[in-house]
């Protein structure tokens, strides 16, 4: 059968506007598409702005490398929602990637008993929300992000004997402790599909830095998790609702020596496949096993 899998300009291959990391994109589909196509299948890459009809014949739709659909938000959910109204299986789901694109799913989680940052939830932040998060966690240096973004966009971060009195931030936002544990151990990425552990990696930011992104230097290195670390992954991810096809969830160390969820990436996370090299082998699997769920659904 023939399986979509999402693109947008900035990743489909020949588009004349490819970024410079699009060999990501290329990384991911050379891991997914042999394995596919030794079970029978074929992927076919098409731009997630493609009109619903082109996706005639392609039960299942991977939300891929629609690296642009925070431009466009509302336009790629209702574009989501508009696939499965026509039948079609989106992994993640939309109503996973909708629950994903605001970071206050993390609160959702926590609920759960998921490990997480603590975290103060402020509409616009002011430097008096910044000196009162600094009382509240006992810390002298706070993060503030965005609760909508990536690529730490927008994100700052605050010691308490340089203030700026002037600070805000014009975003609903979110602000947590420093952990000086991602300078020291790093951040950590699990990769899990269909809920079960493929693999994990470590990255860390570039001397001087504190953010983990490649953008800001940062790199990665492999990492041998203890039983402690894959099961503290493992409760974030089994907390998620709907099982999501592909999860990535990004760990840090916390005071205690536990892993804390920094975020849960279920949209369309870089799967690193490289350091994972059953990743493909699982993913066509997983695939094979919703395929074969649609054709004979569970009574
Ligand atoms: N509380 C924190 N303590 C220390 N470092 C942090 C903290 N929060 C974020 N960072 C650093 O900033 C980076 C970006 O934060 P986060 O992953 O939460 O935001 P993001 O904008 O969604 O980034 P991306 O989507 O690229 O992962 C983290 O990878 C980490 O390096
Ligand atoms: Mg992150």
């Amino acid at each position: 059968m023939d399986i979509a899998f999402l693109t947008c300009p900035g990743t489909h291959p020949g588009s004349p506007n490819r970024r410079a990391d699009a060999y990501e994109h290329d990384v991911q589909v050379a891991a997914i598409r042999p394995e596919l196509e030794a079970r029978g299948h074929r992927l076919v890459e098409i731009d997630w702005r493609s009109p619903v009809a082109a996706f005639d014949g392609m039960p299942l739709v991977l939300v891929g490398t629609p690296w642009d659909y925070q431009d466009s938000e509302a336009e790629f959910l209702a574009r989501l929602d508009a696939l499965e109204a026509a039948g079609h299986l989106v992994c993640n789901s939309a109503a996973t990637v909708r629950w994903n694109a605001r970071k206050t799913y993390l609160r959702d989680l926590a609920e759960c008993d998921v490990a997480t940052i603590p975290t103060r939830w402020v509409e616009q932040p002011t430097t008096s929300d910044i000196a009162a998060a600094m009382e509240a966690f006992g810390c002298d240096t706070v993060v503030a992000k965005r609760q909508v973004g990536a690529g730490a966009e927008g994100q700052s971060i605050h010691r308490k004997a340089s203030l700026d009195p002037d600070w805000s931030m014009a975003h609903p936002a979110m602000l947590q402790p420093f952990l000086p544990q991602i300078q020291t151990d790093g951040e950590y990425s699990f990769l899990f599909v269909d809920g079960a552990f493929s693999h994990v990696l470590c990255k860390r930011p570039a001397s001087g830095d504190y953010r983990v992104q490649s953008i800001y230097g940062g790199s990665e290195e492999p990492y041998t998790p203890s039983d402690r670390d894959i099961a503290a992954a493992l409760t974030a991810v089994t907390a998620i609702d709907h099982r999501p096809l592909y999860a990535r969830i990004d760990m840090v160390r916390g005071h205690d020596g536990g892993l804390l969820l920094m975020e849960a990436e279920l949209i369309e996370p870089f799967l690193y496949p490289a350091q994972g090299p059953l990743l493909g082998a699982m993913m066509a699997d997983a695939i094979a096993r919703r395929l074969e769920a649609l054709v004979a659904p569970a009574t």
